[in-house]
């Protein structure tokens, strides 16, 4: 039997949810613009190869990548996110040429990942990121921090938790991920199966195992901290310092080495605290990478950057009842018309209205006016106009008021600035 479902673990948005995320996408992009940053729009496919700089350790690259040939044979993978996407176009496009000291980029659009469905977790989802290349500074990664803050603030989100970690500088991390090694080699038969894959190729990411963050042998592990050099570490405490000067609360967390392979020094998450299945999930994660141009063609130019995912913040919105006020897609007028000659007049005046940014719908087909009215009910426009002969014949239009029930003979020359007055 055909199947005419949606995808599982993909959302279709209508109504008060596609309100929702193009509400997220304008903040999130005001800010981002105020912050210096310019939109780059990159393609939902790109060639493998692309997608590989992730890490071939990383869960993304090894199980959660919709990779398929083209007609041409080629490998074309579906982004699983936006990082690598935006360093490919950064270098191809040549951005680095404009003599700038920095390029500031955001992005808004779906990502795919072939992950297990479960809430706040989808197959298709939404992003909003930043990127930045062409500096290390912990200036930079503060202000980067700071403007994912300001975003979720100006959400109104409650109970978040920036949690932010070193894993290092390239040096630092090799001499931790060595150790590491060599630590849970030691202790092989007491990790899972996916830790006993990772031990060889990235044994960071054991740290980080959703199956048993409680085991004694990932609790007892060496601890980055005693492995970052000098520089990294004189790094970090600048970067939690200014942190400390601009009031942004932090937890450092050990922990936190980010799902994916890329990062150096800085890494950060913002995560939710809340009563239900959404609490302690990430609604953004971002960090530092220092070689992840490197590895795409050589040039030093490091990076740092983060992602939102929208539908975590939409659902976390949801939950604590921040919509009221924000979304308002409503009709401002509805025409009701009485006669043939009046519905022509009614449509050359939705033109007009129209052209001046009213939200505005008329009756298109010959119902009644108590149809009409009924239509007006559902719609539930800020004001009905009314058209019959006599209106036409004055040249004026009955312009009700669905708040105050008031209604108004108005001259058709006065339409706009009337309904402006009242819309103010
Ligand atoms: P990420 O941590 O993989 O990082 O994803 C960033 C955010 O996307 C997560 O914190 C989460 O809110 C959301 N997200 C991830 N997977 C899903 C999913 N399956 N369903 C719903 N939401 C999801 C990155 O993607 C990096 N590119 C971030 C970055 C930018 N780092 C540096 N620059």
């Amino acid at each position: 039997m055909a199947n005419y479902q949606k995808i599982k673990g993909t959302q279709d948005f209508f109504g008060t949810e596609i309100l929702k995320l193009r509400y997220i996408e304008k903040v999130a992009s005001n800010i981002a613009n105020n912050f210096g940053f310019n939109e780059i729009k990159t393609p939902i496919f790109e060639n493998t190869e692309v997608f590989v700089r992730l890490g071939d350790e990383s869960d993304i690259v090894t199980k959660e990548m919709y990779t398929f040939l083209d007609k041409g044979n080629r490998s074309i993978t579906l982004r699983p996110e936006g990082t690598a996407a935006v360093v490919r176009s950064y270098l191809e496009n040549k951005l680095y040429a404009n003599n700038l000291p920095l390029t500031k980029l955001y992005y808004f659009g779906p990502m795919f990942r072939y992950e297990r469905p479960q809430a706040g977790r989808y197959r298709e989802f939404h992003q909003f990121g930043v990127e930045v290349f062409g500096k290390s500074t912990a200036l930079l990664d503060c202000d980067v921090i700071i403007s994912a803050y300001q975003i979720l603030k100006k959400l109104k989100i409650d109970n978040f938790v920036l949690k932010i970690n070193s894993i290092g500088d390239y040096e630092s991390r090799k001499l931790y991920s060595d150790t590491l090694q060599s630590y849970f080699k030691e202790h092989l038969n007491d990790l899972c199966d996916d830790c006993k894959r990772r031990i060889e190729k990235n044994p960071l990411r054991i740290l980080d195992c959703k199956v048993d963050n409680n085991n004694p042998i990932l609790l007892n592990a060496p601890k980055i901290h005693d492995f970052l050099n000098q520089s990294s570490k004189q790094y970090f405490q600048e970067v939690l310092s200014i942190l400390n000067q601009f009031n942004i609360p932090y937890e450092v967390d050990e922990k936190l080495v980010r799902g994916l392979d890329y990062y150096t020094d800085t890494v950060f998450e913002f995560i939710i605290n809340s009563q239900d299945d959404l609490n302690g999930i990430a609604i953004c994660g971002g960090g530092k990478y220092a070689e992840l141009v490197k590895s795409f063609n050589g040039m030093d130019i490091p990076g740092i950057g983060y992602a939102m995912g929208v539908e975590r913040l939409i659902a976390i919105m949801d939950i604590q009842n921040k919509w009221d006020g924000l979304i308002n897609n409503d009709l401002d007028v509805l025409i009701i018309s009485l006669d043939y000659e009046s519905k022509l007049k009614a449509l050359e005046i939705a033109h007009l209205l129209r052209d001046h940014n009213f939200k505005t719908e008329i009756d298109y087909e010959n119902i009644t006016m108590k149809q009409q009215f009924k239509l007006a009910d559902k719609l539930n426009p800020k004001f009905i106009m009314i058209i019959g002969e006599e209106e036409r014949q004055n040249g004026v239009v009955s312009i009700k008021d669905s708040r105050t029930k008031t209604q108004e003979s108005v001259a058709n020359r006065d339409i706009i600035t009337y309904l402006k007055g009242k819309l103010i």
